[in-house]
């Protein structure tokens, strides 16, 4: 677990898995002697924010310290809008990118290949389409609901679309991104021939576990934190536009 306290550097040093946590908060290496709290402060992070989300992430049994509710949504839609970004512009083309490596040097079959290669291009369009749907549609709404609760009187449009959609209803059909890449790794640890290149088939496995455990740690933050929270403030409106 990490303080406010610690060092950032031994909070990085005894939890490696911070690593890619720190771009999505715009925090870079280099910390010297500065504490975890100095170094959110130079960031414009809020420390408590951070600690939370990091404690959360490193460890799936953590307690919250402080209600995430309290934090405003748009630290927590800034932070999932970065996280959307690793995938897409990091996670998922490094993993494309090593797969594409170990099917060349290896000895599978036409048929083989085209199974594996086919498998992630699909993966790649569902998750493209989760994601895009969630930032151009999901995010921002709710960032628009924040604002009109926080009017004296919301405008009258949007109060009529939310009669018609809520987040319950996004929360309905939000499917999970982990199971598929699970499947991966079990076609290849239990149905392919073996590959090769063992380290590199390794470094694949490596990066598919890391990138399910992200995805569930991300799960969590829209279906547990995000969901509950935003369906709250849309009741809250609701009651008060009746009440009007
Ligand atoms: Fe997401
Ligand atoms: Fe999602």
């Amino acid at each position: 677990m990490i303080s406010r306290n610690m060092p950032m550097c031994q909070a990085v040093l005894e939890h490696y898995r911070l690593l890619p946590l720190l771009p999505r908060f715009n925090i870079r290496l280099g910390f010297g002697e500065k504490c975890v709290e100095e170094v959110c402060r130079l960031n414009h992070v809020t420390t408590e924010f951070f600690m939370e989300i990091s404690n959360a992430y490193l460890d799936d049994d953590y307690i919250p310290q402080t209600d995430l509710s309290l934090f405003p949504l748009g630290d927590l839609v800034g932070y999932l809008t970065s996280t959307h970004h690793y995938y897409l512009e990091v996670a998922i083309p490094k993993i494309e990118r090593k797969i594409h490596q170990l099917l060349d040097g290896s000895a599978l079959s036409e048929k083989e290949r085209g199974l594996v290669s086919g498998f992630f291009d699909d993966y790649r369009k569902e998750f493209l389409e989760h994601v895009s749907r969630e930032d151009k549609l999901v995010l921002p709404y709710i960032l628009e609901l924040e604002k009109e609760y926080m009017k004296e009187k919301p405008d009258a449009e949007f109060m009529k679309r939310l009669q018609v959609y809520t987040i319950r209803d996004f929360a309905r059909e939000h499917d999970r991104l982990e199971t598929s890449l699970e499947n991966l790794s079990r076609l290849i640890i239990k149905y392919l021939p073996p590959f090769e290149d063992f380290d590199l088939c390794h470094q694949v496995l490596t990066d598919l576990s890391d990138l399910v455990r992200d995805l569930i740690d991300h799960a969590h933050m829209e279906d547990k934190v995000l969901v509950p929270r935003v369906a709250e403030i849309e009741q809250h409106l609701l009651r008060k536009s009746e009440a009007g």
